[in-house]
């Protein structure tokens, strides 16, 4: 176990010291890093293959799962050494209780506890520089994020910008983090991002007024405390769009060109789960045991996706985000059905497994599988309450052509299974409308 100075400047535990870079997501693509497969296989195919021959590499981190796992934050905290602890969080969790629950552990072992919660819905570049200096400042060793993808992703962010002394947007991009942050331990309180389970953190450039995805094995946590019972207190509207974002990981993770056999058993199950316990747990959302059905779903499908990556949907999400500070799991849900109308022919077995996990019967026709799928999707957004369309968000038609400008450079349009054109990506945009 190391002190908590060597902890400060990122040299913590062997296993996350040693990155290696040309072996993140096993890619092969020298310009991203992914590890593409064969689009014209694939597309003679009408289906994505796998072979068991082909080397793979899974990515996840510690996690406990369970009600009550909350509670054992302040013992897990002290093996990792720690002496000060910033709880990285935000207004909606500290109302809801959550993160003084997850301080008082902390105070039961003898930790003391810097609260910071200066972060946005979509977290901005001057709340993560700023928590950063708090970290430093304060001399926190250990950082715990309590709350959804917003804290834990401005955590993920406070911690490489406090280790490595640059600015959080110089990160930007696949594996662009020379040195790993302090230990973070995260409590997620939606179901969800998945930002507890995966390497990506999303932030906000406050002057481009754009969304940048980092990426990086840095970035997976050191533990997960995924305790159900946090995602009792979520508003509906909450409870809807962060299991329609999960929805979509598993999705897009289960038709990404970096898909695996052991992505494709976490995408496909975390899919059936989702479509059996997210309207339930918006009808009864104090049963448990939907509660903890879309807790798992999220975790299924954050593996799933911090593997394989993602896909169109997030990366039109994360463009209209960024331009219009939107709801992510809103915006993922409003894209999905045009974008897998889209794709569909590029990855026909898939998209087929995947309607069969939403409940439909086998079609012999991929057409009306199609039809049907993207149909099904439709009812099961409105039924969980997302009626809005682009037209609704202030959104004007004549910025289509920056969004898809910048749809066009986020990192997961690399593993979506077909490369749009521009002219592609505003036209489904456009059917958002
Ligand atoms: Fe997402």
């Amino acid at each position: 176990m190391q002190g908590p100075d060597k902890i400060r400047h990122g040299a913590r535990s062997p296993k996350s010291a040693t990155i290696e870079p040309s072996l993140i997501f096993f890619l092969t693509d020298p310009a991203t890093g992914y590890m593409l497969a064969d689009n014209n296989r694939h597309a003679k195919a009408g289906k994505q293959e796998h072979t068991m021959d082909e080397l793979r590499k899974f990515v996840a981190p510690e996690f406990i799962f369970g009600p009550g796992a909350l509670a054992s934050t302040g013992s897990y905290a002290k093996q990792f050494a720690a002496e000060k602890v910033m709880l990285v969080t935000d207004e909606g969790v500290l109302s809801a209780g959550w993160a003084q629950k997850v301080a008082a552990s902390l105070e039961k072992e003898g930790l003391a506890t810097e609260i910071y919660s200066n972060v946005s819905p979509n977290p901005r570049d001057h709340e993560v520089m700023e928590g950063a200096e708090t970290f430093l400042k304060t001399g926190c060793d250990l950082m715990v994020a309590v709350g959804g993808g917003s804290p834990i992703d401005c955590a993920k962010g406070i911690g490489i910008v406090s280790s490595n002394e640059q600015h959080i947007l110089e990160f930007e991009g696949v594996d662009r983090v020379p040195v790993p942050g302090p230990p973070l331990i995260c409590v997620p309180t939606t179901a969800g991002s998945s930002a507890d389970i995966s390497q990506f953190s999303i932030i906000c450039d406050s002057r481009r007024r754009v969304k940048v995805a980092i990426i990086s094995k840095s970035l997976v946590p050191d533990l997960s405390l995924i305790d159900p019972g946090t995602t009792t207190t979520l508003p509906p509207k909450l409870t809807a769009e962060t299991g329609m974002d999960a929805l979509v990981h598993a999705i897009e993770a289960y038709v990404s060109n970096a898909s695996s056999p052991i992505t494709d058993i976490n995408g496909i199950k975390a899919v059936s789960l989702i479509r059996n316990h997210l309207e339930p747990a918006l009808n009864h959302p104090l049963e448990m045991d939907h509660r903890s059905a879309m807790m798992l779903a999220s975790l299924l499908a954050g593996l799933a996706f911090s593997n394989a990556s993602l896909g169109l949907v997030h990366a039109m999400a994360h463009s209209l985000g960024g331009r219009y500070d939107l709801s992510h799991g809103e915006s993922n849900a409003i894209l999905l059905e045009p974008v897998v109308d889209f794709n569909f022919d590029h990855a026909r077995g898939k998209y087929s497994d995947l309607a069969l996990a939403m409940g439909l019967e086998p079609f012999q026709d991929p057409k009306e599988t199609r039809q049907r799928l993207v149909e099904t999707l439709a009812g099961f957004r409105e039924r969980v309450g997302i009626t809005t369309r682009l037209s609704h968000l202030g959104i004007s038609k004549e910025e289509l052509p920056a969004l898809a400008d910048f749809a066009m450079t986020d990192p997961c349009i690399v593993t979506n299974p077909v490369m749009p054109t521009k002219k592609e990506i505003e036209e489904l945009y456009a059917k958002a409308f």
